[in-house]
């Protein structure tokens, strides 16, 4: 297994990866907004705009030539939940506004970039590895490698969405701390219905963060 940056010659390939695997995230699989093999528009604008800020990392398979996982990082500035809030209103899409609404939503209430006197954050947003290749110790390298970059462009805070007790897990062996703990099975509709119903283990949804040496004082 090979690690490194994603060149933009990959990004096709890294789509194509999350396609496979991505809807196995237990919030995406609890509202079908991305299904297996199809693209889903809404997310891969996304993916993509993350990709171009440089700062996402790949596992790829030696022999294959195979993408094997990806973690994509991008910067959280101040105003940027706002704006997604603003821009939720133009999109037609249940299962969109419930993922949306509830990240931005917890988010927006934390205001990290008040509590921890930051303009920028690095965001780990997608963590991802192909079904063949899990429980092997990719993710966690993936992690380790992103944090890295984290600390290389000078990023005093990581922050990562935790919608799975995996990435729960991972980040907590990294030293992150929870500071928000959502459990999915609060949220029911009017009829009683749950909005979220994930498959266990997955029964929270946590926000985790890590305060980085500085290595540049860029922030
Ligand atoms: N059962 C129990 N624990 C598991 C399992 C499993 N099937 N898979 C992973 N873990 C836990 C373990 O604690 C493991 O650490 P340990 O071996 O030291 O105990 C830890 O997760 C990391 O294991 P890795 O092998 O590094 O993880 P893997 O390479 O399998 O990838 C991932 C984990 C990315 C969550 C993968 O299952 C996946 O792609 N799932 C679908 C997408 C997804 O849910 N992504 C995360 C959403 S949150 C986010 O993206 C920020």
């Amino acid at each position: 297994m090979e690690y490194g940056p994603i060149p933009s010659s990959r990004f096709d390939d890294v789509i194509n990866h999350l396609r496979k695997s991505f809807p196995d995230e237990p919030l995406n699989a609890s509202v079908g907004l991305s299904l297996h093999n199809q693209p889903c528009p809404l997310l891969e604008k996304y993916d993509l705009l993350t990709l171009h800020e440089g700062l996402s990392v790949m596992a790829l398979d030696t022999e294959t030539g195979e993408i094997a996982g990806v973690a994509l990082n991008g910067i959280s500035r101040r105003g940027d939940i706002e704006q997604s809030l603003e821009n939720m209103k133009t999109i037609d899409s249940v299962p969109y506004h419930r993922i949306f609404g509830l990240l931005n939503g917890v988010n927006k209430e934390l205001d990290l970039f008040t509590a921890y006197n930051v303009d920028k954050i690095f965001d780990l947003r997608i963590l991802s590895v192909d079904s063949k290749y899990r429980g092997k110790g990719l993710a966690k390298e993936l992690f380790s490698r992103s944090e890295i970059i984290a600390e290389e462009h000078g990023f005093k805070l990581m922050k990562v969405d935790a919608t799975s007790l995996f990435t729960q897990k991972i980040c907590e062996a990294f030293g992150l701390k929870v500071i928000k703990t959502v459990r999915y099975g609060d949220y029911k509709d009017e009829n009683g219905k749950k909005i979220y119903p994930t498959e266990s283990p997955h029964d929270y949804y946590k926000v985790m963060v890590k305060q980085l040496p500085s290595r540049k004082d860029n922030d």
